[in-house]
């Protein structure tokens, strides 16, 4: 009998488990955590369809068009078209699961959010992720009962199973007694971002912590355009860790400043006068970042929302409000609040097609795990989309490919698992953030690959996460072109030569690189499920 293995309970691996049993197919939802404490559950701001519920004349070629200009090219033409086409249905199937979001006369109200000229993000106050993952924990409880899910909650991925270059299933290790346990089947990896490699500089949870990606690395899975990481403008830093002030707060009428010659100069509103605050994220963390720098500007980047009615704080930006007040102590209401950039969002990682396979066979990835969708830079509210919506085509690929046993043999002596150290993780953080910033260089990354190269791990986590994170230097440094959120002061143009997806994989033990051309935009069948 075939079997589905999805590592991973956020919004993707949720998608996959319910498309999968909605077409009589049994799965195992395994997950480090619950559920309930996925990423997915603390994203604030919104969930993007072109369902033009404002009279604003929005379709889902505008939805594509800005979410290819946002990703400045990089992304599947394909994958994108079909992502924004499938939008607004998946957007009134959250709604039929009962997902709470802002509703008028029986409509889903939209939002602005940064890089795109119409109102086309669905919102639950703020707190949209953690609506939209209430009414899909629901569902796939449903058919949990039906005997077509099985949860494995307190289990950790250990690693794939790989036969003759193909993925036949995973070792997990039960958190609880350490027991490690062989499953067959084919696998969808729907494991997030790679916070873990940034615990301070992250808005993501660490328990994402990038063990996934560095452990199939190491077994040889491709990875795409690594160097891409987002910034997000509005952050807090609280001990430990990036706090997200949702984009929604711009999208609302929150607006950027820094002190100049005494006086607010809004430096977005000044060179932007289109968007405005509102320009995508990679353009608004670097402006943020080199105003700062400028000599006649003071003090750090203010966020002030104190122009915002009472009506929209109560009904659209409650929880926000509520969380600036717990955090900082402060009434955003009544006074600006202090943002940095923090990093938000892995636009880069598992390199997949448009079909959601990876360059293994059996092995399928969705979600911000893999690289699909969102290109040099995503668009607010894209995320959600883009998880909701890779789950369920991963899931109808690995059917389509036609699912592996469930029955398998695998050498357990091969299944280990071992954790890096805090203390080294913290190591390679430091060489990383340290040349991946929002501006980067060639001598810079060169001299963090020649840092990262003088330590040597101690076990085999921290041995994978050494050549992950030198994939990511790597590609960076290969990368000599501005494009979206990556910015090298010394290549600051686009090389339209270069508009490639950057391909790294490891291959007898090296980091390769390949730069290989996006799939031509096919015309007239966007409307794919
Ligand atoms: O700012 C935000 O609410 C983030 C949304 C997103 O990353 O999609």
């Amino acid at each position: 009998m075939g079997n589905v293995i999805i590592i991973g309970a956020g919004l993707s691996g949720l998608s996959a488990a319910m498309t999968l049993a909605e077409k009589g197919q049994s799965s195992l939802l395994v997950s480090a955590q619950p559920s309930e404490r996925a990423q997915s559950v603390l994203a604030e701001g919104g969930f993007n369809a072109a369902a033009d519920t404002m009279g604003e004349n929005d379709s889902t070629a505008l939805h594509f068009e800005d979410t290819m200009k946002g990703g400045v090219y990089l992304a599947d033409p394909n994958a994108c078209a079909a992502l924004a086409e499938n939008a607004p249905k998946l957007l009134e199937k959250l709604i039929s699961l009962g997902a709470a979001f802002n509703m008028a006369d029986g409509k889903p109200v939209l939002r602005n959010f940064g890089g795109q000229k119409k109102k086309r993000t669905a919102y639950a106050k703020a707190s949209t992720g953690k609506m939209i993952m209430s009414a899909l924990i629901d569902e796939v409880r449903r058919y949990e009962s039906k005997g077509l899910v099985t949860r494995y909650p307190h289990h950790k991925f250990v690693s794939l199973i790989v036969s003759d270059g193909e993925c036949c299933g995973v070792f997990v290790q039960d958190i609880y007694t350490k027991k490690i346990t062989a499953m067959f089947g084919s696998v969808i990896l729907c494991c997030g971002g790679m916070n873990g490699f940034f615990p301070e500089m992250t808005t993501g949870t660490t328990a994402n912590s990038g063990y996934v990606q560095a452990e199939i690395f190491s077994q040889g899975v491709a990875f795409a355009n690594l160097e891409m990481l987002q910034y997000h403008p509005t952050t807090i830093g609280i001990p430990g860790k990036r706090c997200l002030v949702t984009e929604a707060a711009r999208g609302e009428g929150g607006r950027l400043f820094i002190k100049r010659n005494g006086g607010n100069y809004y430096f977005m509103e000044e060179k932007y006068p289109e968007l405005k605050n509102l320009m995508p994220r990679d353009v608004v963390s670097r402006e943020m970042y080199l105003t700062r720098r400028q000599t006649d500007c003071e003090g750090e980047v203010m966020l002030d929302m104190t122009g915002l009615s009472e009506q929209v704080w109560s009904e659209r930006l409650p929880d926000l409000r509520q969380e600036l007040k717990e955090q900082l102590g402060l009434d955003p209401a009544k006074e600006p609040v202090p943002v940095r950039e923090g990093i938000h969002y892995f636009m880069g990682g598992i390199f997949v097609d448009e079909f959601h396979r990876t360059c293994m066979r059996g092995l399928y990835a969705a979600g911000e795990c893999a690289c699909q969708y969102h290109g040099a830079n995503r668009l607010g509210g894209n995320s959600m989309l883009g998880a909701v919506y890779g789950g369920s085509k991963a899931a109808q690929q690995a059917l389509a490919d036609g699912v592996k046993s469930a029955e398998g043999a695998a050498d357990m002596s091969k299944a280990a698992f071992e954790e890096a150290r805090p203390v080294f993780i913290k190591k390679i953080s430091d060489i990383l953030l340290g040349a991946l910033g929002i501006v980067r260089n060639e001598q810079t990354l060169r001299a963090a690959l020649d840092e990262l190269g003088r330590l040597s791990g101690s076990n085999s986590d921290e041995t994978a996460r050494l050549e992950l994170a030198r994939a990511m230097l790597m590609s960076a440094a290969e990368r000599r072109e501005s494009r979206g959120a990556h910015f090298r002061e010394d290549y600051p143009e686009k090389d339209e030569r270069l508009r490639r997806t950057l391909v790294a994989q490891l291959k007898n033990g090296e980091v390769a690189l390949e730069f290989r051309d996006l799939p031509e935009r096919r015309v007239g069948d966007e409307a794919q499920t």
